[in-house]
């Protein structure tokens, strides 16, 4: 795994959305097939998607050969609902860019049968050739998409039941209120996400700084799901200061010394 580790979160953004314009023109060069490209929601790739979307009116990016999956969408949430991940995504990043709508894979939390739609998903997936980069943010408790703790590591795009630390920390979203809260997700599994050519998490802030730490220092296990990435062969987390601030002093430093070295 690779740690890089920015000044703050506006750096963050900019490094992130460096790496997804850079990795989309490389495959570029090499062949017409289209990009695919893993997105999370939440507070922490705003900046990114906000960056991105710069990016594409300067005229430096284009997103019309990229196809998208998201991680997870709430079950039971109307498509339409403010928070649900679909708004989320459109008013946030698609509707800004060139991306065409028939390339933009959002699970169905609506639908009739669930396992079915999980499993039409993975199929999606296989059949657009494979994630190229998997963009993903970190819960509090080291959580990735919506696997929460004791996920298996190597599991697939399924439904899960939401743990109450995370319909407390997303009440936020809804008002405040747990009650608004969809209680399940259907969400990409970690094997999914593992599977992409290349994973890339982002973190930031001092409430991240815990799954960081376990995430990079902690021993490989279901407990906290973002330490998968310690096995994936191009696994990157990018966070900003506060995020690295639970790390020891000697990892810390290692990161940033080998950082220089690639420069
Ligand atoms: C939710 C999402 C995750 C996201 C996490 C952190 O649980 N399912 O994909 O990483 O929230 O959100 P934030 O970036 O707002 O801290």
């Amino acid at each position: 795994m690779h740690l890089i580790i920015e000044q703050n979160a506006q750096q963050v953004a900019r490094w992130a959305a460096d790496h997804i314009i850079r990795a989309i023109q490389a495959k570029a060069t090499k062949t017409d097939a289209p990009f695919v490209l893993g997105l999370p929601t939440g507070s922490t790739p705003l900046e990114t998607y906000a960056e991105l979307v710069r990016r594409h009116k300067a005229g430096e990016i284009s997103f019309a050969n990229v196809i998208t999956f998201n991680m997870d969408e709430y079950v039971g949430l109307p498509e339409e609902h403010p928070e649900s991940y679909h708004s989320f995504m459109w008013n946030n990043f698609f509707s800004h860019v060139d991306i065409k709508r028939e390339n933009v894979h959002i699970l169905n939390g609506n639908a009739a049968d669930l396992e079915a739609e999980c499993a039409a998903y993975e199929a999606a997936i296989v059949a657009a050739g494979g994630i190229d980069l998997f963009m993903g943010g970190i819960g509090e408790d080291g959580h990735i998409a919506f696997n929460e703790p004791f996920s298996s590591l190597t599991s697939r795009t399924r439904c899960k039941v939401l743990t109450e630390d995370t319909i407390r920390v997303n009440a936020r979203f809804f008002g405040g209120d747990v009650t608004q809260v969809p209680k399940r997700a259907l969400t990409v599994g970690v094997g999914t996400i593992c599977d992409a050519r290349e994973v890339m998490i982002l973190a930031l802030g001092p409430k991240k700084a815990r799954a960081v730490q376990m995430g990079v220092e902690g021993a490989y296990s279901h407990v906290w799901t973002i330490t998968a990435l310690q096995v994936h062969p191009k696994g990157l987390l990018v966070c900003d200061e506060d995020a690295c601030g639970e790390l020891k002093v000697s990892t810390y430093r290692y990161f940033k010394d080998i950082e220089k070295e690639r420069l």
